[in-house]
């Protein structure tokens, strides 16, 4: 029984311990978002993403990149690494590996 108390309080702590680093990575994901991709896919005149995606989607999904809920991990960080008619692809030197996972995470934490 002791046993089974200890796994069961092990096996939650770990849930626990989960789910707050997740919350870090959205958050770092978040920073890295503003800095880099918000000036083109933040809402507000002007911004070349958003119009973009207003056009290509006409209303069927959000323009505003950071409201999506569709966009897997493994598509932005092709994107963001190869770029997309006007927009830039993104080097290590500027959004490294480690970054990218965080950005990629945090343009997921909506995903259903
Ligand atoms: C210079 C402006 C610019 C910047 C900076 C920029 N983007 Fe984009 N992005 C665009 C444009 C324009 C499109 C639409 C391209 C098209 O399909 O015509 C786009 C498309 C995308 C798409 C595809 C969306 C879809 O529905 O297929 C993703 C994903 C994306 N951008 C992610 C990012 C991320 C993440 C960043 C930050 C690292 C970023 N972009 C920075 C301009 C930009």
């Amino acid at each position: 029984m002791n046993l089974f108390k200890t796994t069961l309080f092990f096996s939650l702590s770990c849930l626990v311990n989960q789910a707050f680093a997740q919350d870090a990575m959205v958050e770092h994901g978040n920073e890295v978002y503003l800095h880099w991709c918000a000036p083109c896919h933040d809402d507000g005149p002007r911004r070349a993403g958003t119009l973009a995606l207003q056009f290509v989607y006409k209303g069927e999904r959000p323009a505003v990149l950071d409201e999506r809920t569709d966009l897997l991990p493994e598509y932005t960080k092709l994107i963001v690494r190869n770029g997309i008619s006007i927009m830039p692809p993104f080097r290590k030197t500027e959004i490294n590996d480690e970054e990218l996972d965080a950005l990629a995470a945090y343009l997921a934490r909506n995903n259903n």
